[in-house]
């Protein structure tokens, strides 16, 4: 796709967003800066890409009759999934009937939409180091899966869900039920599926971005960017930065499972793949085929962000994934739960050095929904995460 039209004319290139939260808002704001036609998806009104997005539908993206009815109404260019809950099956039969491209693949969105297909995936077919895990479909499966090998301490998390929800550590026997419990309140359909994974004790974690784009030759290239340390909390990230320090043999290791997965998954686009550390041990745990939410931290540090690389790469446009400075991100949670809610002290946040905010525009806050993040960048990793914090600490959500 070389040649590229005005937006709200005949001639128009347009995309859809299944999706359009913070990181699709993002992903939205580089394709109209690129001129290009953006249609935000999302299953309430007003979510944050809606707001900066040329047409805004609300629809129930799970539901494959309401997918296809909109997707053949709007005929869009390209349809980029930024969220796991689609009907991804029918995502694949638009793309075999040549109605529209699916971002990076239909496949890829298939496979990555629950914990299974990506596993299975990774572990089985690609020989790629994950941690030990076994599939289970109910409680007496589990105690079935750690007495058999999986051992304590494990994790428990539903098949279908995302950002630590359903998810917690059984550090022994009398932890079991409780986990099962959680999990089954906890996933997107409650199908009572869940993925049992042996503890890795790792020493820190990452999100290698990678992206497959178009070179000058017509080819597809992989181009990865610097590597990003974050800390999750339940599950949640809380916090990112970048470069992470890495020992060379353990970012070889990354980079080569890294491609291994990307290169599967195929397409174009920017992919987050997560991955943990351990000395010079690199084991593969999840891929995102879309922008990361740790990666918000590259707003602040590269010469083109995650969003940005994702909206070239998925337009056949040159990539560059260099790093400009060092610097960090820190999420800013709700702390309420209330709609219209008003935030203080972002003056004050914005006085600490080098910092940046980007406040969603979520029309409803709860205690523990990301609201915002704090960016920060510096001469080095430890001042940008110090000054992230630090900026995100003084914005203060409240009802209005
Ligand atoms: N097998 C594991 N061993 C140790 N920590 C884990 C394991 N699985 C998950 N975690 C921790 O929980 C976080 C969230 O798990 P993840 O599988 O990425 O779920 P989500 O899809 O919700 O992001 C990881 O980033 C990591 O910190
Ligand atoms: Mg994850």
């Amino acid at each position: 796709m070389t040649t590229f039209g005005t937006p709200l004319s005949p001639h128009a290139t347009k995309v859809m967003l299944l999706g359009s939260g913070e990181l699709g808002k993002e992903v939205l704001i580089a394709l109209q800066r690129l001129g290009v036609e953006t249609i935000a998806v999302d299953r309430y009104e007003n979510a944050p890409g809606q707001q900066v997005a040329h047409h805004r539908r609300t629809i129930t993206m799970s539901d494959p009759a309401q997918l296809k009815a909109l997707i053949e109404a709007e005929r869009p260019h390209l349809v980029v999934p930024e969220i796991e809950a689609i009907a991804t099956p029918m995502l694949e039969e638009l793309e075999a009937a040549g109605t529209v491209r699916v971002i990076p693949t239909a496949r890829a969105a298939r496979l990555t939409m629950d914990r299974e297909g990506i596993r299975v995936l990774a572990a089985e077919t690609l020989g790629l180091p994950t941690s030990p895990y076994q599939f289970c479909n109910s409680l007496h499966e589990l105690q079935a899966a750690i007495d058999a090998g999986i051992g304590y301490p494990c994790i428990v998390k539903p098949v279908m869900s995302s950002s630590g929800k359903g998810q917690s550590k059984i550090d022994g026997p009398d932890d079991v039920k409780k986990a099962w419990d959680y999990a089954m309140a906890g996933g997107r359909v409650s199908h009572g599926r869940v993925i049992v994974e042996g503890f890795i004790d790792f020493d820190y974690e990452i999100t290698q971005l990678t992206v497959r784009a178009v070179g000058a030759d017509g080819q597809i290239e992989t181009h990865f960017c610097d590597p990003i340390g974050h800390v999750q909390v339940s599950g949640d990230y809380v916090e990112s930065w970048q470069p992470h320090p890495m020992h060379p043999a353990a970012l070889e290791k990354s980079r080569q499972i890294a491609k291994a997965v990307t290169d599967n998954l195929g397409g174009q686009g920017l992919f987050g793949v997560e991955l943990f550390v351990k000395g010079q041990d690199v084991w593969f745990s999840e891929v995102s085929p879309r922008p990361h939410d740790t990666g918000l931290v590259t707003l602040c540090t590269q010469n083109q962000s995650e969003f940005e690389l994702h909206a070239r790469a998925i337009l056949g446009l040159p990539v560059d994934t260099s790093l400009r400075n060092p610097g960090a991100s820190a999420v800013i949670y709700g702390g309420v739960d209330a709609v219209g809610i008003v935030f203080d002290g972002v003056e004050e946040a914005l006085r600490v050095p080098d910092t940046d905010l980007r406040l969603f525009g979520k029309p409803e806050s709860f205690t523990k929904r990301r609201m915002g993040v704090a960016l920060a960048r510096a001469a080095d990793v430890h001042t940008a995460r110090d000054n992230a914090k630090l900026a995100a600490s003084k914005v203060k959500p409240r009802k209005a």
